[in-house]
């Protein structure tokens, strides 16, 4: 897939400021869905030390750090401090780095460019496997510490975030582990302490390591809650953008569809710089998913177009095997090198208003095409991201709403992309349209679907909202 694509929409988005040892990672707002009960987490809780490499989506690493020590009032914390002292913090190490975390702004503060995984692990090297560990450390600096035993209090402090710690991951199919064990002179050194800060604890965190990609999918939380949700409100999901590459193929497809919720359909990149540049190769692809049954239905087979020109380059017997079209904004005109201009890789755009005319010009003539589901809707390539509020004014987004509805097309809510805004998809709602759901996947892995989950929450969302495939 689009790896650029990936790097701009993770749920979190990442933002760096500054210089390279200066960057800040915005967190998004924890992921606090677990409908869980404490009792039920209780019964959970435990300790597991054999993680997968799967990483841990932003959201639950959010939601896990403000579980430990983030602010549930304006002025006080979810773990309790002796005296009210609020002495623990948290460093986050993962393989960019190691982070200090900053509860208030809920933002992490890189203090160390290396990788301090494997320093934590200590005599532990299964630690080092997971994707993230929170240091809990003290800060002792308040004269209240000052004589010996001078971090004696804190112990206390420290457990408390641990048991937090572990609820949270317990409710949220996270495996974890409280550990006593670290290099502590290695990591005091690489991240800088000075010697009022104190070391207590440290928490691997990841999925616990399983078998395999079914597996993996009914005993995620967030696909836990999606489930009740939709069978709440009636709607059956189909993630129809699932490519078959990287690993995925149509019988992997079924297998996940028999494993867990979501239905599915299968596509492959179309257009001459694309897999499936011809009629030939088109036909073969469409008949290859076709034969691969689901409850006795053949899974439906798309096309993600790519050439302005696709519906000229497809004849009339190869496009009726289709079931479905979908085509994102993403590439817009051709490069000097006469390669098409795929704006997920970086551009150059001194002027974005006047960019922003012909791409919103480019968006309502892919409307016009006869394309069933548009993706990413709203997506703005990395460099102008940060001005979507502004040109992505409310008048355009009517404009392009209104057509979508007009013409019958679908608006995609897609797992760990931040496009569209809420904004946006608001008021899609407000006017009608019909919304699809798709994962864009890479390769075989599950994705976060957690997005999915909020917006059928947040928008309300019922059958009716729902895009069903319908011949185009
Ligand atoms: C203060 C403290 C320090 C710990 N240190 C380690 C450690 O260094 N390595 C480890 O594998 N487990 C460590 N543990 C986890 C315990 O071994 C574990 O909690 C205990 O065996 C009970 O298992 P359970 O957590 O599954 O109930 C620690 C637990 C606590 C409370």
């Amino acid at each position: 897939m689009r790896s650029a694509v990936r790097m701009v929409s993770g749920a979190i988005l990442a933002l760096v400021c500054g210089a390279a040892g200066a960057e800040t990672i915005s967190l998004p707002p924890p992921m606090l869905n677990s409908r869980v009960t404490v009792s039920k987490a209780l019964q959970d809780r435990r300790s597991i030390r054999s993680f997968s490499e799967e990483p841990v989506s932003d959201r639950f690493l959010s939601g896990v750090l403000w579980a430990a020590n983030g602010f549930n009032r304006p002025d006080k914390r979810t773990n309790a401090t002796a005296l009210n002292k609020q002495t623990i913090r948290i460093y986050v190490c993962m393989k960019s780095g190691a982070y200090l975390y900053d509860a208030k702004k809920n933002v992490l503060e890189k203090v160390c460019g290396e990788d301090l995984r494997v320093a934590l692990a200590g005599h532990q090297p299964f630690a080092a496997k997971a994707p993230v560990s929170l240091v809990i450390a003290a800060d002792l600096s308040d004269p209240l510490y000052a004589k010996p035993p001078r971090n004696a209090l804190t112990h206390y402090d420290a457990g408390i975030v641990s048991g937090n710690i572990y609820l949270y991951c317990a409710a949220n199919g996270l495996a974890t582990v409280c550990r006593a064990t670290m290099d502590r002179e290695a990591l005091r050194k690489a991240l800088k302490l000075p010697d009022t800060m104190f070391l207590h604890l440290n928490h691997p965190i990841g999925y616990p390591a399983t078998d395999g990609y079914a597996s993996n999918y009914p005993d995620s939380a967030v696909n836990k809650c999606l489930a009740e949700e939709c069978a709440r409100r009636g709607i059956v999901l189909t993630d129809w953008h699932l490519h078959i590459r990287g690993g995925m193929t149509p019988q992997l497809a079924a297998a996940r569809e028999g494993a867990w919720i979501v239905r599915t359909g299968a596509l492959e990149n179309h257009g001459r710089e694309w897999p499936l540049c011809d009629n030939a190769k088109l036909a073969a692809f469409a008949d290859a998913v076709h034969a691969v049954k689901v409850g006795g239905r053949p899974l439906p087979v798309g096309i993600q177009v790519n050439d302005r020109d696709w519906f000229r380059q497809i004849d009339k017997e190869t496009r009726a095997k289709l079931d479905y079209i979908l085509a994102d904004t993403m590439i817009m005109g051709v490069r000097p090198d006469g390669r098409s201009n795929r704006l997920w890789e970086p551009q150059e755009i001194p002027d974005p208003e006047t960019w922003m005319e012909r791409y919103f010009e480019h968006n309502m003539q892919i409307l016009d095409e006869p394309i069933s589901i548009l993706a990413n809707p709203t997506f703005l390539p990395a460099a102008i991201a940060d001005k979507y509020d502004s040109l992505w004014t409310e008048e355009r987004m009517r404009k392009l709403i209104a057509k979508a509805v007009a013409r019958g097309i679908a608006l995609e809510i897609q797992a760990e992309s931040s496009f569209p805004r809420p904004k946006f998809l608001r008021l899609a709602k407000e006017m009608g349209a019909k919304f699809s759901f798709g994962t864009n996947n890479f390769d075989a892995r599950p994705k976060d679907l957690s997005r999915w989950l909020e917006a059928i929450v947040w928008l309300d969302l019922g059958p009716n909202d729902i895009w069903s495939n319908e011949k185009k």
